[in-house]
């Protein structure tokens, strides 16, 4: 017989050596290589028997009938517009996130409002034992649904079980790390194993048509394989995130088949479970001091919708030779960007002082749109004069120090009149503003025009020299 073949691969992210290292090439980790006999699994190379002949199929033209995916519905709507307006049926859906954020409560959730629905549900659970499932349950208000339960980690098992009865029209399993299957070798929550029972369970929807949702733990050890070495198998991802401290808790879609990406659901936990937030803004909004300097509210869009948030920064002269710069819930080189823009062309100088910028509520920004926000509240923490309170910010700072339009301007402003705010602060040309706005509308066509509006006087022109 052969020696087993030995191969080693990052559980971030599965790329494969041929031997031991301590950091990944393919993604940067530390200490997640580990050694997998990597043999069997499916496609599994030559040993799996013979040779079977091919067998030619149809080729098909472009056009034809389209057949609309038909979806199942939770009725949970942050749920459901994360999912691109429900669950596909024979669809595979992973749903990632760090251990203990909630996506066995949201999935224990959303198993009982379908199956309240008349749907059939199975819970597979390869993670916690019966009676905690139970417990969880309980507390949801969920133990008296039609959910079946099934604690199982063979998924040969699981399959015969699922096989046994009518399909059920969703199969929820918590989580993929937990399974193995007898056709890998591999040790359980190593990729190999991990691959193969996602490869299985994803085959298992397509050819039943029973929707199936993988739960994925982020792992930063490489202890167990993590979600990404099966994202590109499944037909939608979603995140599920939050941070530390804070109650809100955001279901991200970073891919999707059937639907748009860049959607999010937001809930909030508390002592019943998830509750469903219709209006974030209000949330992230929720404990702001207006009247201090240094905090400027900025529209932005998430996917489709307007999330208004606010953005805190605090300016201080700094006892260090190199002064700080931390960021909570933005991006580190683009501060780096506003701060050049701030200096080069408008004569605000920070090198000399420490800069915090935080976003409210633990919320996180992505998009560029932010910066018009951000150099107002850097410039007002740094000047101690406070912003209007019911202005909000949005706009792109290019590194000339002109301010340039961004898409969705008549969407912010909408959803921050709506919120009690009557002015605003945006790029000179935005495209698609309302023609009669109830809102008082400035426009900036360059950061120098925002500094000498936030600032009045207090700070130099940069020609005067500073
Ligand atoms: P859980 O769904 O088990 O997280 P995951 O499956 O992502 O690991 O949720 C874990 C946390 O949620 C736990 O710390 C307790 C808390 N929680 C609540 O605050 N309220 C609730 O109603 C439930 C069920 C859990
Ligand atoms: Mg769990």
């Amino acid at each position: 017989m052969a020696k087993p073949k030995l191969t080693f691969i990052c559980q971030a992210c599965g790329a494969v050596y041929t031997r031991w290292q301590g950091k990944c090439d393919a993604c940067g980790e530390w200490n997640t290589i580990v050694e997998e006999n990597a043999s069997g699994g499916i496609g599994g190379g030559p040993q799996r028997g013979a040779r079977r002949k091919g067998r030619p199929s149809a080729l098909l033209p472009l056009s034809g009938e389209i057949e609309e995916a038909p979806r199942v519905v939770t009725g949970i709507a942050e749920f459901d517009r994360a999912t691109g307006g429900g669950i596909v049926r024979g669809s595979a859906i992973l749903i990632g996130g760090d251990p203990g954020i909630g996506k066995s409560t949201l999935l224990m959730q959303a198993a009982a409002a379908l199956s309240r629905r008349g749907h059939r549900v199975v819970y597979v659970s390869g993670e916690e034992a019966v009676a905690q499932v139970r417990l969880r349950a309980q507390r949801l208000a969920a133990a008296d649904t039609a959910v079946e339960l099934l604690a199982e980690t063979n998924v040969e098992d699981i399959l015969a079980t699922l096989a046994e009865a009518r399909r059920p029209d969703l199969v929820i399993v918590d989580s993929i790390q937990t399974l193995w299957s007898d056709a890998a070798e591999a040790a359980p929550g190593t990729v190999t194993q991990v691959r193969t029972a996602a490869q299985l369970m994803i085959r298992f929807a397509k050819a039943s048509g029973a929707a199936v949702i993988l739960v994925g733990h982020v792992t930063k050890d490489g202890q167990i394989a993590g979600p990404r070495v099966v994202e590109h198998m499944v037909d939608a991802v979603l995140y599920f995130e939050g941070e530390g401290g804070h109650h809100f808790r955001i279901l991200r879609t970073v891919k999707n088949r059937f639907g748009p990406t860049d959607e999010i659901g937001v809930f909030e936990m508390g002592g019943e479970g998830l509750r469903e937030v219709a209006n974030p803004s209000e949330l992230f909004l929720g404990e702001r001091n207006a009247k201090a300097p240094g905090a400027a509210v900025f529209a932005g869009m998430e996917g489709t919708r307007p999330v208004l948030v606010e953005i805190q920064a605090l300016v201080a002269p700094s006892a260090l030779g190199t002064p700080r710069r931390a960021v909570v819930g933005w991006d580190q080189p683009r501060l780096a960007m506003v701060l050049a823009v701030l200096d080069a062309h408008c004569g605000v100088r920070l090198s000399q002082h420490d800069v915090y910028l935080n976003v409210a509520g633990g919320f996180r920004i992505s998009e560029p749109a932010a910066d018009l926000a951000v150099a107002a509240a850097l410039v007002s923490s740094l000047s101690g004069a406070p912003l209007p309170p019911d202005c909000v910010y949005f706009g792109e700072i290019s590194l000339s120090g002109a301010v340039r339009p961004v898409a969705h301007a008549a969407q912010r402003l909408k959803e921050a009149e709506k919120l009690g705010f009557s002015r605003s602060v945006l790029p000179a040309a935005s495209a698609d503003l309302p023609k009669s706005h109830a809102m008082r509308v400035g426009e900036v066509e360059a950061l120098p025009d925002l500094v000498a509006q936030v600032a009045g006087g207090s700070i130099p022109r940069p020609e005067e020299g500073a």
